[in-house]
């Protein structure tokens, strides 16, 4: 298939956090029974309705925000509007897509086959594997996505599953998302709206960064609140594990009944602290600025010294940047969390804030990032020889989870040659999540 698309104009909808909908029905998980849409009138819910026809009428995906990140959504059941998600994304089709529903009839329609309808309706046993019922009742809706066993014949699309006898479903928490889902009648597949390899999306100004002239609709909800995408847990399989970690941490799906002893089954380097730092200049392929990132791991000497002049001439040389010229100018980003001073001491000066709103003014941004810009100096402090942002996004798991990706981006867009992140202690708490996303972006870690 070509990637090569016609150039599209991209319209950038707001919609308000208004009244949108609501959940009716029973107790327990059964609080999800069905989404109803608000009956009152608004722009918002005129902008959602736009949005739903044209899901289910064309092929080419649209952009909606999430609780976690911004998802590229496609209506799942139907093969051509699912390539259009990879085309968009220039992304290769043997990831599967996660299917996000709206509520448990939705999803339950889609345990049954092509051609039947939801079994319960029916009279007949629920379709939801029981191990799932108490995760469900707790997380949903929420940034947790379940693997359930995919009928055959299948409601969905062959390109979401990618060839597995298994789909991940997830209920989003955002009213958005989820009257975007009713509206439309149908599950969406939705990957995370960034051009692959990037760093994902969590403002409507970064999906438009990305996807500008290659899809039409980007509906702007404001920035997202998790930042990382969902946990994905595979409970088919004894004992069950966790595929990716994310918005819900270990600690949190441990407590429930019959997920105990669920287990890892990630590969996250130096997740053990005992895998060798990797090699410099190794070639990165996820959630990546354009700037080559050397990640720190959490450890007491790294909190103690920040970054030594010397790591940074071993990089800067790994990496290519000798001399800086007046039009590239070598530039150091420095993403703080819990013990760097600013500068993470290298040597700079008039370190002083450049505060602009991330979504930088084309829309309503909705977080700042409090970026300082200064002039790095040699170890000697008496050269100039670039320059260095710095930026702190917080000392609590959550809020470093919510800052990550924008700090990413926004070190991008200021044209940063190399990026230095401390590091957090991997907890199995949501530190887990931005660790693993961290080693995946880092062409380099120290540790
Ligand atoms: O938070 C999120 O989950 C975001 C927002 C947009 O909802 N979505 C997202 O989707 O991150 P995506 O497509 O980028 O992530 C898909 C991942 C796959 O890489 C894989 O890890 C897992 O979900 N996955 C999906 N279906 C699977 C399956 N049948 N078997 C195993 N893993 C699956
Ligand atoms: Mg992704």
């Amino acid at each position: 298939m070509s990637q090569d698309l016609p150039r599209v104009i991209t319209r950038v909808l707001k919609v308000g956090n208004g009244d949108l909908g609501s959940f009716h029905d029973g107790e327990g998980a059964e609080r999800l029974g069905s989404w109803q849409v608000s009956k009152a009138e608004s722009p918002s819910l005129k902008v959602l309705q736009e949005a739903a026809t044209y899901l289910r009428t064309k092929d080419t995906p649209v952009g909606f925000p999430t609780e976690t990140v911004y998802g590229l959504g496609a209506d799942a059941t139907r093969s051509a509007s699912v390539q259009g998600i990879y085309t968009a994304k220039r992304r290769p089709q043997d990831n599967p897509l996660i299917v996000h529903v709206s509520d448990l009839e939705m999803l339950r329609d889609l345990l049954s086959p092509a051609g039947t309808t939801n079994g319960i309706a029916n009279g007949h046993r629920d379709s939801i594997p029981e191990i799932y019922k108490p995760l469900i009742a707790r997380f949903w809706p929420g940034p947790l996505t379940i693997l359930l066993p995919n009928p055959e014949p299948s409601k969905l699309a062959p390109e979401v599953t990618a060839g597995l006898k298994s789909f991940g479903a997830r209920m989003p928490s955002s009213p958005l998302a989820l009257t975007l889902i009713k509206l439309t009648g149908t599950p969406l597949a939705a990957p995370s709206a960034n051009a692959s390899t990037r760093p994902s999306a969590t403002t409507a100004g970064d999906v438009l960064e990305d996807m500008d002239g290659r899809i039409e609709l980007i509906l702007d909800g404001g920035a997202c609140l998790v930042g990382v995408e969902s946990t994905v847990v595979d409970g088919l399989c004894d004992p069950p594990v966790i595929l990716r970690p994310g918005g819900v941490s270990l600690d949190e799906i441990r407590s429930i009944p019959g997920w105990e002893s669920v287990e890892k089954a990630y590969k996250d380097q130096s997740e053990t602290g005992k895998a060798a730092p990797r090699a410099p200049g190794m070639k990165y392929k996820h959630y990546s600025p354009r700037a080559k990132v050397v990640l720190y791991e959490s450890t007491f000497e790294h909190g103690k010294r920040g970054v030594a002049f010397q790591d940074l001439e071993t990089s800067r040389q790994v990496n290519g940047h000798e001399t800086s010229g007046i039009d590239s100018e070598f530039t150091v980003g420095i993403i703080r969390t819990r013990h760097w001073s600013p500068g993470a001491g290298l040597r700079c000066e008039n370190l002083a804030s450049r505060n602009v709103s991330i979504t930088d003014g084309a829309l309503d941004g909705d977080v700042e990032l409090n970026v300082f810009e200064g002039e790095l100096r040699d170890e000697s402090g008496e050269a100039k020889i670039g320059k260095l942002l710095d930026l702190s996004i917080g000392e609590d798991a959550r809020s470093i989870a919510q800052g990550l990706f924008s700090a990413l981006r926004e070190f991008d867009r200021r044209k940063a040659d190399l990026i230095f992140v401390e590091g957090i202690e991997d907890n199995d708490d949501i530190a887990a999540a931005v660790m693993n996303r961290l080693r995946k972006a880092a062409s380099e870690i120290r540790s």
